[in-house]
């Protein structure tokens, strides 16, 4: 870019969509490790968290910050094409928010973790424990839920592996830093590009209030 241009340093991402993004990686890499460790309550917990946060990130998604939202960040399919087929080409980083290509994998990777949570609710570890409304569906059907289960998450992580992969080729190929604004939420852009509008965090937090209840009964009332 011609460094003349002036940069300013812009908010892209709201703190509810960095604590959410941080939280699902450290949520979901727990959630691996409670089951590979046997410690079927705390795998239980953790994925009622998920499915809280995706509650609240889908909702966020319709009404929250101009780069949360769905209608902003998924475009055309070729407009995705357009955007992968400039990958190789160095150029600064003008995006503020998902990319046209990156926006479907954030997709993907929100529906992805909404059946693995879901299917959760309903799977069964033919010994002792079983989801909450596993008895809803009845054995031979919490069996296939629990096949389900085990396949949704083979695909996460694949999917999670090209994400990272992703940001990686972004700072090597692009010399783009997408990590830093996942954490400070601040990108610096040209003063021609417009800032976002931000959604306001108590509307953030009584969504996630909301949502966090909505699982509780959900799990208590629906189950048993
Ligand atoms: C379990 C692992 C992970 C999952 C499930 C995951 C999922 C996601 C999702 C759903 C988003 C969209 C955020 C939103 O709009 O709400 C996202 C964005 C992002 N993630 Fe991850 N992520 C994971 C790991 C990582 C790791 C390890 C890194 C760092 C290397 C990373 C870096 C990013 C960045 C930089 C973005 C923003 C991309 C952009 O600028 O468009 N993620 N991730
Ligand atoms: C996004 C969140 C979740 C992730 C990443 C996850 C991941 C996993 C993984 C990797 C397994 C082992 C699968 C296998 O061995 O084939 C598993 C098993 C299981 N999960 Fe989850 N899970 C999540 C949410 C939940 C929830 C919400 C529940 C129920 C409340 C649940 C209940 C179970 C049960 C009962 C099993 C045992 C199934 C068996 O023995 O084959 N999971 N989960």
């Amino acid at each position: 870019m011609d460094r003349r241009v002036a940069l300013r340093p812009v908010k892209v991402w709201d703190a509810p969509v960095r604590l959410f993004h941080w939280a699902i990686v450290l949520l979901v890499g727990f959630s691996w490790l409670s089951i590979e460790e046997s410690w079927m309550q705390l795998h239980f917990l953790s994925g009622y968290t998920i499915l809280a946060l995706l509650i609240f990130r889908i909702v966020w998604g319709v009404i929250g910050s101009d780069t949360a939202r769905f209608s902003r960040f998924l475009g055309s399919p070729a407009a995705a094409l357009r955007h992968l087929s400039h990958f190789r080409r160095r150029e600064p980083d003008l995006e503020v928010g998902h990319n046209a290509a990156g926006g479907w994998m954030v997709l993907l990777m929100l529906l992805l973790l909404l059946v693995q949570a879901g299917s959760g609710l309903f799977a069964n570890d033919d010994v002792m424990n079983e989801g909450p409304l596993a008895h809803l569906a009845g054995k031979a059907l919490s069996d296939r839920l629990t096949s389900l289960h085990g396949l949704t998450f083979t695909l996460v992580q694949i999917a999670v592996l090209l994400h990272v992969l992703a940001v990686i080729a972004y700072a090597v190929v692009k010399r783009q830093d997408l990590v830093r604004p996942m954490v400070t939420g601040v990108k610096r852009l040209p003063a021609t590009v417009p800032a976002p509008r931000l959604g306001r965090l108590w509307t953030a937090l009584s969504l996630l209030g909301a949502a966090a209840l909505a699982v509780v009964l959900l799990v208590n009332v629906a189950g048993r």
